[in-house]
């Protein structure tokens, strides 16, 4: 692209300030900024207004959970499904590792967190050391693909090189970047993050199945033989991946994708439920479970909305072409964006000031039509870092880790 269309380009999206640095920049400099000019969809910026209106939901009802006593009625018969999918390949894992772990505040991707005390314990270890349980279990290599971002990605892949891949086998691992999405002020104009560099974010944890085939990933599943995908996030250090039970049961109820799930502390509890939403799959944000929901119960007497996603779900791969990115809603989000002042100079503020644009996991479920949640039990399965101190932190997850006999 050269000046003039980057000029045309940004006119027609009102960014023009884009450019306001330009006459400083070297000539490689210049040509960086015009190769992401052309490559970033600005369109996305005209849509700001409405994408902040929020979206009038539909009706809610309960979708049924296999619960833990279920699990345990037929858990021989689930595990040996899922043992065999395994043993025939057709099970992989997925580890989104994109986010910014902005809350956690370290400039290192999140997984190179250290939760050791006497010894390295670090998050990426903890992961792998999970998913190693299956593999020793099994006798079966797990494919496992990574999702970094263009912010993240040398630091992740220098870090699983130099850490031996935590005894995991090197070439069952492939790694990609997932796309970028640009990141604006209230007004809707773009950051800039430096004087030849529009400010983006990764596209939000629904970015792994488009970036996965920008990859050309696709193919590698298809020639080896893949049918399921297990995604999870980076941050739970105790969840079981490829878990065969799990596997079992999804593959058993003949869905799209399975949930895993976890009891709610309480009902007004800050994750995610679990439910129907005009008779599709959905997953309702906690501040918008009103009190009649929280009231309801169901045949047993147990409240009907009672179960919160933990971001480690089972897709179906043949089903996945209904949910590339072209097809899912965006959202905002409200953000802390580093960015230039008019001196030039790189602001790090310290509340919001800006959002970003993102693609979320939980639509596809709703996209897909068919769900499984399976209940897993939180003490043993659940401890996420979300922040440093407090709910859902380092501390929180080191203490579960203890509980759990692991060693920091
Ligand atoms: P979070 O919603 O916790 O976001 O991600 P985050 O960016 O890691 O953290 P904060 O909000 O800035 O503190 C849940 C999971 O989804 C992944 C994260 O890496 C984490 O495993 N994720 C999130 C991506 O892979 N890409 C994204 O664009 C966003």
């Amino acid at each position: 692209m050269n000046l003039e269309e980057a000029k045309a380009k940004l006119e027609e999206f009102d960014q023009a300030h884009v450019l306001n640095y330009y006459d400083e920049l070297s000539e490689s400099e210049k040509e960086e900024l015009l190769s992401q000019i052309k490559e970033t969809d600005l369109s996305v910026l005209k849509k700001l207004d409405e994408l902040k209106t929020p979206k009038k939901r539909g009706r809610f009802s309960p979708l049924k959970t296999v619960q833990l006593s279920d699990i345990e009625n037929r858990k021989k018969e689930f595990y040996d499904i899922g043992s065999d999918a395994i043993k025939n390949g057709k099970t992989c894992a997925l580890l989104l590792a994109g986010g910014m772990g902005t809350r956690l505040g370290s400039d290192d991707p999140k997984g190179m967190y250290n939760i050791g005390e006497t010894k390295d314990v670090f998050i990426f270890q903890r992961i792998v050391e999970n998913l190693l349980d299956v593999v020793n279990e099994t006798g079966t290599w797990i494919r496992l693909f990574v999702m970094t971002s263009e912010k993240n990605h040398e630091k992740t892949v220098d870090f699983f090189e130099k850490k031996n891949y935590f005894g995991y086998k090197k070439d069952k691992v492939l790694f990609f970047k997932q796309s970028m999405a640009p990141a604006c002020d209230r007004e809707g104009k773009v950051y800039l993050e430096k004087k030849n560099r529009i400010s983006t974010s990764p596209n939000g944890n629904a970015g792994w199945y488009s970036s996965m085939i920008r990859a050309g990933y696709d193919k590698i599943m298809k020639d080896e033989g893949i049918e399921w995908i297990n995604i999870f996030a980076v941050d739970n250090v105790l969840q079981r991946i490829c878990d065969p039970c799990f596997i079992g049961a999804t593959i058993d109820a003949d869905v799209s994708v399975g949930a895993k799930v976890v009891k709610k502390a309480a009902p007004d509890e800050k994750v995610g439920v679990i439910c129907l939403e005009d008779g599709k799959p959905s997953i309702v944000e906690y501040y918008e479970v009103s009190q009649e929901m929280m009231d309801e119960k169901d045949e047993n007497g147990e409240p009907a909305y009672n179960f919160g996603v933990i971001l480690n779900y089972l897709f179906r791969v043949k089903d996945l072409d209904a949910v590339t990115d072209d097809k899912m809603p965006l959202h905002v989000v409200e953000k802390k964006i580093p960015f230039l002042n008019e001196n030039g100079e790189t602001v790090r503020p310290e509340t919001e000031n800006g959002y970003k644009f993102e693609q979320l996991v939980l639509d596809m479920i709703h996209e897909l039509g068919t769900c499984l949640p399976y209940e897993v039990i939180r003490e043993k399965e659940f401890a996420p870092i979300k922040n440093k101190t407090g709910v859902d932190s380092v501390e929180s997850a080191k203490e579960l880790c203890k509980k759990n006999g692991i060693e920091l």
